[in-house]
């Protein structure tokens, strides 16, 4: 009987912690931060060093230091990054508002360590 009440304690629990973590995105209020997990943290990782087991390996899908193929580390050069995709390697974005673009890029900024 007790055994019985602890185990569907432990199952109650481990489906709390299950939604709990499906749930985790939802509480992050960040804006930005919020955007960037939906549509870059994927494969550029949630804080933009690149280290996703789908592109660990390729510099370039690193986007907190300073070698870059495409862009230059300019607002501009970034954006047209984004809109247009990289041929092959990533999708481009160019469905995303002024605003969702503009808070994407500030959260990477903030993420690069730059002041914006
Ligand atoms: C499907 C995977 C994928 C997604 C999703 C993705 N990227 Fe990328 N991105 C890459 C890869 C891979 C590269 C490196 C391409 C190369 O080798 O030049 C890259 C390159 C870049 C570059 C240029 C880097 C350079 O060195 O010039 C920028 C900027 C960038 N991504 C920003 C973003 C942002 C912002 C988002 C979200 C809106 C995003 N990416 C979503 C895979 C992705």
């Amino acid at each position: 009987m007790r055994t019985a009440r602890l185990l569907a304690l432990a199952a109650g629990a481990a489906g709390l912690a299950a939604v709990l973590s499906a749930c985790e995105g939802l509480f992050v209020r960040d804006p930005g931060e919020r955007l960037w997990r939906k549509h870059c943290a994927e494969c550029h990782g949630l804080d933009a060093a690149g280290n996703t087991p789908r592109y660990m390996g390729n510099a370039y899908a690193d986007l907190t230091d300073s070698s870059w193929r495409i862009a230059a580390p300019d607002r501009g050069s970034l954006e047209a990054v984004v809109r247009e995709g990289v041929f092959g390697q990533m999708p481009s974005f160019d469905r995303l508002s002024r605003e969702e673009l503009d808070l994407l890029l500030d959260h990477l900024a903030a993420l690069r360590g730059e002041r914006y």
